[in-house]
């Protein structure tokens, strides 16, 4: 594995650049800054290995960051109403900053720490832990919390994340890897010619400020509907109310037959460049994001100014608003429980 230095934190702390790399041709470059992967190299259908995750080149860059390039994501992937919840009778009130709400962690999510790094001998795969302990009340969040996250490069080139969580007291967690994918390895393009297979009957809607109403709805007959293989810019712009409020895809999908095992839930294909990631996960549902807010987002890889869907996420998680939907999968952890979560992304190319 080659290790280098990437930068300094504001307290002149060593940010790390680990790059994992397999037999053929693969590499992923993670930091120990967010957790946050910084690189995906993977061959297009011609053997063109490029850069798939969007971010920046330079260090200085993510410390500003506001759009979560590829870090993980936590204690709370996406919104909790108003920041506030109710756990065993007591209320708690988080730190909000998306308006009236808790989106992403908060003021200074996982995403801005940095991590612990536990490096483990493996002549097999290649593979970096990343640890970070959230002290008690952190962001209003109740509970002195470890979260230890593992990036694994395997030979069939997957980028492998593995989850674990503890806790001393009952929280809520859900955290979530935000790598903004685009498979045509030029970020001056859009994503919209991408086509998207997921194994999601329903979604959540969410009201004009991206909380979810607590329904469930059906995608059948909806341009929610991508469980046979669509192109993302098909249904996009089709006048749909909740891809108004949210200039694009920026929903909860829930998969088909949820029991808690790794399957394979989504296909994204760019017919350009023959590239396809798979997605497998454990978890109930996926924030599907179609980059809806990055124009204008500068320093981006090459000097670009990243615009409106130059990149995609594929957020697994529980829903967001969990905390006050009563009818949502809990996200509830206890201290004598242990998180988990493993989430695949894939790569393969199609002639
Ligand atoms: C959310 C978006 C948000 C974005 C921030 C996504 O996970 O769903 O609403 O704007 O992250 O970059």
């Amino acid at each position: 594995m080659n290790i280098k230095l990437f930068g300094k934190t504001k307290n002149d702390e060593a940010v790390l650049m680990f790059e994992l790399h397999n037999k053929s041709g693969m590499r992923v470059s993670v930091m120990n800054f967010g957790a946050t992967v910084v690189k995906i190299l993977v061959p297009d259908k011609n053997g063109n290995i490029q850069d798939v995750a969007l971010g920046y080149d330079y260090f200085d860059n993510y410390l500003n960051d506001s759009v979560y390039f590829g870090c993980i994501v936590g204690r709370y992937g996406n919104r909790i109403a108003k920041g506030r919840f109710a756990l065993n009778g007591k209320e708690y009130k988080l730190a909000t900053n998306d308006g009236d709400n808790h989106l992403h962690g908060g003021q200074e999510g996982f995403n801005k720490k940095l991590w612990e790094v536990i490096e483990s001998e493996s002549v097999i795969i290649e593979s970096i832990t990343f640890a970070y302990n959230s002290p008690d009340g952190e962001e209003g969040y109740p509970g002195n919390l470890r979260l230890e996250v593992t990036y694994i490069v395997t030979e069939d080139n997957e980028l492998k994340i593995e989850y674990r969580g503890t806790t001393d007291k009952p929280t809520v967690l859900n955290p979530t890897n935000h790598t903004y994918f685009n498979l045509t390895g030029s970020f001056d393009k859009s994503i919209l010619n991408h086509k998207l297979q997921m194994d999601a009957g329903q979604f959540t809607p969410t009201d004009a400020g991206s909380i979810p109403t607590g329904e469930i709805i059906d995608v059948k007959g909806t341009p929610m509907d991508f469980q046979k293989e669509k192109t993302l810019g098909e249904d996009i712009e089709a006048g749909f109310d909740q891809l108004k409020y949210a200039s694009g895809y920026d929903h909860n999908f829930i998969f088909n037959n949820f029991d808690g095992q790794t399957k394979h839930r989504a296909t994204l294909t760019d017919p350009g460049s023959g590239r396809v990631m798979d997605m497998y996960t454990d978890q109930p549902g996926v924030q599907l994001y179609t980059g809806n807010f990055l124009n204008g987002v500068k320093n981006g890889k090459g000097g670009i100014t990243y615009s409106k869907h130059s990149g995609i996420c594929l957020e697994t998680q529980h829903y967001p608003d969990s905390p006050n939907k009563e009818n949502f999968p809990t996200v509830v952890l206890k201290p004598d429980e242990e998180y988990r979560q493993t989430t695949i992304y894939k790569f393969s190319v199609k002639q």
